[in-house]
């Protein structure tokens, strides 16, 4: 990196320093935002923390009384991070955590004492896209929020959050915005509902002055008071580069493209999965992501192995799913149909048994 061989920490005051709310604004227009309502900051496990403490404060205590919503509503079989941190957010902030099993309605759950609760957007295992609209609007009308995780759907379809009305939103880069590995995660505020009060991770660099080294916090105004402490200037530089590309992306043509690989994918496939033990759980068409999910039971590790030493990249996520994500903006029919070829060649070779493809690193 030039700056910083040539002018070391005056880099800071060279565009690094405003990069979290600059490469928000970038990504506001991706996610149906307006400038000033996206901070690029941390990762989404720091940023629910964030939040739920945010909204819970903002909902205050009543003298003698107590928190009139004192629970925090996460999904069962959701992502592990999200129902972690409601976890250890209720253990230290006295609340209590409630849990919606796996596939059953929010309605039994959500109830007068609930405060916020955690949903993501496309699930990252059975690839299911929810109404973000209708339950946002279901959730607000109990007199709770709801904290979005757009990890699996931030750049793989358009999202439109204020037209879903939503107000607090989490998400990542590293995945189909491509921002690279360890790249930053992001967090979306609505407008009106910002300036009402700490978040609990109350560092530095979210102090309304952060230069005056002063000895009590105060929350700068705006996104800017969800920052915490030092960026990395490394992993927004290659953030902004993804971000450059992604700039007058068409996002209706983008959900079009993913819809019609994810298709190809499939039907390649169709008629050999059976045979293997395989089964497809992808949604259809209006209700799924951008990623294929096939059970694979009993060898499902071994074939993504025996798949990655030909080229093809998918991961596997126990128990049993062999799972595909489609980044429509670089992946052609092509790779796609080979993708497809490459796996009925592994299927019908029997390749996966080697023992080679039985060891597993610590990220499978
Ligand atoms: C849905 C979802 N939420 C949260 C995370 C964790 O994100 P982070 O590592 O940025 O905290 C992931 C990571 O893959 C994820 O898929």
């Amino acid at each position: 990196m030039a700056q910083w061989r040539d002018s070391l920490i005056q880099g800071w005051n060279q565009g690094w320093f405003d990069a979290p709310e600059r490469l928000g604004d970038r990504l506001a227009l991706l996610l149906g935002a307006a400038p000033g309502e996206v901070l690029v900051s941390d990762t989404i496990t720091h940023n629910l923390y964030k939040l739920l403490g945010y909204i819970t404060e903002g909902q205050g205590i009543t003298e003698g009384q107590g928190r009139a919503r004192p629970v925090i509503l996460s999904e069962g079989g959701n992502f592990p991070t999200d129902g972690y941190i409601a976890q250890g957010f209720c253990r230290f902030g006295g609340f209590e955590h409630r849990v919606v099993p796996e596939g059953e309605a929010l309605e039994a759950c959500l109830d007068e004492r609930v405060a916020a609760v955690v949903l993501s957007h496309v699930h990252y295992r059975t690839g299911r896209l929810r109404d973000m609209a209708a339950i946002t609007h279901q959730v607000h009308a109990s007199g709770a929020e709801v904290v979005w995780d757009l990890a699996h759907s931030a750049g793989a379809l358009p999202v439109d959050l204020a037209a879903c009305g939503v107000r607090y939103a989490v998400g990542c880069t590293y995945k189909y915005l491509n921002g690279g590995p360890g790249a930053p995660a992001f967090l979306y505020v609505r407008r009106d509902c910002q300036n009402q009060g700490w978040q609990p991770l109350s560092g530095w660099l979210g102090h309304a002055a952060p230069f005056a080294f002063e000895a009590d916090y105060a929350p700068a105004p705006g996104i800017s008071q969800f920052r915490t402490g030092t960026h990395s200037p490394l992993a927004f530089a290659a953030l902004e580069a993804s971000l450059t590309l992604w700039q007058g992306v068409d996002l209706a043509a983008l959900r079009h493209k993913s819809q019609r690989l994810i298709a190809l994918f499939r039907e390649s496939l169709a008629d050999c999965l059976g045979q293997h033990g395989l089964s497809d759980i992808t949604p259809d068409e209006a209700q799924r992501g951008s990623q294929v999910g096939l059970m694979a039971p009993a060898h499902g590790h071994a074939i993504v192995q025996a798949l990655i030493a030909r080229g093809v990249i998918g991961d596997y996520r126990e128990p049993g799913l062999m799972r595909f994500g489609f980044a429509p903006l670089y992946l052609s029919h092509e790779d796609v149909w080979q993708a497809a070829r490459q796996l009925r060649e592994v299927l019908s070779a029997g390749e996966h048994l080697a023992p080679r493809f039985q060891q597993r690193g610590a990220v499978t």
